[in-house]
């Protein structure tokens, strides 16, 4: 797998970014304290899916947003663009229901952890492998 490294320098707390990867979008963002409060309040019994779906883990690991998030802290969550319904690109900077993204084309609602929470979408949005190289830099691959 090609891996590129993304320089998250510029990106400010409560704001995200995409960039292309293998030809698909990945969002970058930086989660300020309340989005990650919320997401880490969660009840997992609420999930209606429970994984984590987080290339960096075990297959099996927990959807709890600490195996969701790429940092202990939670601030950096990083994420396939891509609705897992049928691939479209998500709204994201606090859309739809539950203040994460939202997929307009069949109404698909994903928490501020990028996990599925209501519509047709059968799961959380993929982790791709990614770690930070140095402090401000992430490496996808
Ligand atoms: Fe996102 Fe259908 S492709 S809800």
């Amino acid at each position: 797998l090609a891996s590129i490294r993304v320089d998250v320098a510029d990106v400010e707390p409560g704001t995200q970014i995409t960039v292309l990867w293998q030809g698909k979008p990945v969002f970058i963002r930086r989660r300020n304290p309340e989005e990650i409060a919320e997401a880490r309040a969660v009840d997992l019994g609420a999930l209606p899916d429970a994984n984590a779906d987080n290339a960096n883990l075990a297959a099996d690991a927990d959807a709890s947003d600490e195996n969701r998030a790429l940092d202990e802290n939670g601030e950096w969550l990083v994420m396939m663009g891509v609705c897992t319904h049928l691939g479209c690109v998500p709204l994201g900077d606090g859309a739809g229901e539950f203040n994460g993204w939202f997929c307009p084309c069949h109404g698909s609602h994903y928490d501020t952890a990028g996990r599925i929470r209501k519509g047709p979408a059968p799961r959380n949005l993929p982790v791709p492998t990614a770690s930070f190289v140095d402090e401000t830099t992430i490496q996808l691959g």
